[in-house]
């Protein structure tokens, strides 16, 4: 399953990037008024960073027309059709302009996907991916984990080239569960990304390693004796 990071936080996308195997970057309306200041700047800074990685960003405009001539905007501003993916909620009005959209070769990435319905439309659509979130169904009582696996087997079964990239994590465990199913990617915020890597018997792993290093060969590294 593919890792893509869930942030518009520059700093953070320059850590991850540099030390995290992340494909991408997912930004959503909310998740880049967090940054707030000239926000088109900063979504070129985020490309810089990234270089050719994936960078999702969601259409603001809500009729038809508007939104078809925003996400061609969005795709010329910050990349390409390979690179970027324009995110588009599961509405009807979305559905429209992710068919438009994907017969003219975009990579449109179907968003707020809370149901397998919304999943199979947006696939039957043309999407290149559906995100299902994840923990805002688990926080309504649904089963988030569950949803996943159903699409996964529509898409199985139907042999899409729609692939889940499921979304709303609040656990590292969820990512995990979502594995399990098969889904292609999931995007994941810097705290969940984190908690994925650490261990504190890892760490104290890594700490008796040196402790016995040093008391049999002192301050050398293994490397300066060769
Ligand atoms: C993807 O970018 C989604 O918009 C995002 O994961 C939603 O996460 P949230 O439910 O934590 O806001």
């Amino acid at each position: 399953m593919k890792l893509i990071l869930d942030t518009a936080n520059l700093e953070d996308i320059r850590y991850f990037n540099t030390y995290y195997p992340i494909v991408g970057v997912t930004t959503n309306p909310t998740i880049l008024s967090r940054e707030g200041g000239d926000i088109v700047a900063h979504l070129h800074e985020i490309r810089k960073i990234i270089g050719n990685k994936e960078l999702h960003i969601q259409v603001t405009e809500t009729d038809y027309d508007a939104m078809v001539k925003e996400a061609k905007a969005i795709v010329k501003a910050f990349g390409n059709k390979e690179t970027v993916c324009v995110k588009i909620p599961a509405t009807d009005v979305g559905l429209r302009a992710t068919k438009a959209l994907a017969e003219e070769g975009y990579r449109i990435t179907v968003t707020a996907v809370l149901s397998a319905g919304q999943a199979l439309l947006a696939a039957n659509a043309g999407a290149a991916y559906v995100a299902p979130y994840v923990s805002r169904l688990e926080n309504i009582g649904a089963d988030g984990v569950g949803t996943v696996a159903e699409i996964q087997e529509i898409f199985d079964a139907a042999g899409t080239d729609t692939q889940i990239l499921a979304a709303s994590f609040k656990t590292a465990r969820e990512v995990l569960d979502v594995a399990l199913t098969g889904a292609g990617a999931a995007t994941v915020s810097a705290d969940v990304m984190k908690r994925l890597l650490a261990h504190t018997t890892t760490d104290t792993s890594i700490a008796g390693f040196a402790a016995d290093w040093e008391k049999a060969f002192g301050k050398k590294t293994l490397g300066s004796m060769l």
